[in-house]
């Protein structure tokens, strides 16, 4: 729960702020962000890699206004396409603090991130290579780039969000020596300014062991440049993907440890071979807007399938929150608007799509007397929420169009980048 969330009059508060005023004021669903909760983790990240850059990852949760306390928090932002770099520009975010990622960024994209003059530009392929040092021989610019180098660790958490083994479409293998070949082809580009390697592992890892070994190996291979070209890369990026807890009893590392344990890791190795210590980067995305956030329902029904459970429906589901449906994930929910004496009642909550995955929490118990008209708060549902209902990225839907005879006709327009900014304060 968000660190403001409180019980005033037997309601649920965040922010001082009763839900069931938030609910009436909005309607629901309804997206609450907690901001003194986020601002206070922007800082905690700041305080712990003090000597170190924290770049916010903005696909958790962009919005304009995140992208102001980013600024004013002093945080970098790691983008992941030309939609997420828009909005951090509309609102004039530096753009020596962003750095630009993504496994297929097209030429459109790449050229916006070197006409802004992003700080840092994370490849992830040959062709992207050929491609960016192309575009900056054209645009007549040097963009600093890093590598997203494939560490080959098995990440402890879901397949769709594991990043760092070999047979998945992100980065440059370690091991099949792709990243080794990636730095030759940069190093031989002079349109290019290789400045360091990049890893990500995954996401929602509570296990700090594989950040730890993804850490060593990235220095590793920066001794490995060092002697094979005689080149000091000054920087590491070690990504993000740290867990936070969802439900009761989940663990959730310790980010001052964290922190601790990856700048010794990469001390260590680069002072035994004689290295400068490069400066580090992390990319925290879900650690830092997740656990501020909550999202409000109103009960619509409540079914008692008999011997089994209650479903409880109400007004959202996979469109505000499709985790469960993909990932399986776990979330805690509580009755937000009022105290209950009645006893607990497994509960299934459901959303009001026409699929039985329509599921925002699998198990969960609730009081007994629930009824409709009650409200319904999910915790921790401040990352990958919003940004997964399904702009993911800021990419725009496609059009839709009709062909008959030999004709195509646009039936339903695609959207705009303006479309997906429209409405934001
Ligand atoms: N850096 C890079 C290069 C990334 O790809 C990601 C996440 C992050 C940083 C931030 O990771 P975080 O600290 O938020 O775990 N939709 C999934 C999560 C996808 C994460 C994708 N990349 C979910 O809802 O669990």
């Amino acid at each position: 729960w968000p660190r403001t969330s409180a019980r005033a009059d037997g309601a649920l508060t965040v922010g001082g702020v009763d839900v069931r005023d938030l609910a009436r004021e909005h309607g629901t669903p309804l997206y609450v962000l907690d901001e003194d909760d986020v601002r206070s983790r922007m800082r905690d990240y700041a305080t712990a890699f003090a000597d170190s850059e924290v770049h916010y990852a903005g696909k958790a949760f962009l919005c304009k206004e995140m992208v102001r306390w980013l600024e004013a928090e002093g945080l970098g932002l790691d983008v992941a396409s030309g939609g997420e770099l828009a909005v951090a520009l509309s609102v004039g975010f530096p753009p020596g603090r962003i750095t630009m990622h993504g496994n297929n960024k097209s030429a459109a994209e790449l050229t916006r991130a070197l006409e802004a003059g992003v700080g840092h530009i994370v490849v992830d392929s040959y062709d992207e290579i050929a491609r960016l040092g192309h575009l900056a021989d054209q645009l007549g610019q040097r963009p600093k780039v890093m590598i997203r180098v494939t560490t080959g660790v098995e990440a402890h958490t879901h397949e769709f969000i594991a990043t760092a083994h070999d047979d998945q479409k992100f980065g440059l293998s370690l091991n099949t020596g792709a990243a080794a070949e990636a730095v030759r082809r940069i190093l031989a580009l002079p349109q290019l300014e290789l400045v360091g390697l990049h890893s990500h592992i995954g996401s929602q890892i509570v296990d700090t062991a594989g950040f730890e070994v993804a850490a060593r190996r990235l220095a590793t291979l920066l001794v490995e440049i060092k002697e094979e070209h005689g080149v000091v890369l000054p920087e590491l990026d070690l990504g993000g993907g740290y867990g936070i807890a969802y439900v009761e009893g989940d663990e959730a590392p310790d980010i001052k440890e964290l922190a601790d344990g990856l700048r010794e890791i990469v001390t260590k190795v680069c002072v035994e071979a004689g290295l400068p210590v490069p400066r580090l980067t992390v990319e925290p995305g879900r650690t830092i807007v997740g656990p501020g956030g909550i999202t409000l329902y109103e009960v619509g029904t409540v079914k008692d399938v008999e011997g089994l459970r209650a479903y409880v429906s109400v007004d959202g589901g996979m469109s505000d929150n499709v985790r469960t449906a993909l990932y399986g994930a776990e979330y805690t929910a509580v009755l937000a608007s009022r105290e209950s004496e009645a006893g607990p009642m497994l509960s299934r909550l459901v959303g009001k799509h026409c699929e039985s995955g329509d599921i925002i929490v699998r198990d969960v118990h609730l009081p007994a007397d629930l009824v409709p008209g009650d409200l319904i708060a999910v915790a921790a549902t401040g990352a990958y929420c919003r940004s997964l209902a399904s702009n993911y990225n800021y990419l725009p839907k496609p059009a839709v169009v009709a062909v008959s005879g030999g004709v195509s006709r646009v039936i339903v327009q695609g959207e705009t980048e303006d479309d997906l900014l429209r409405g934001q304060l």
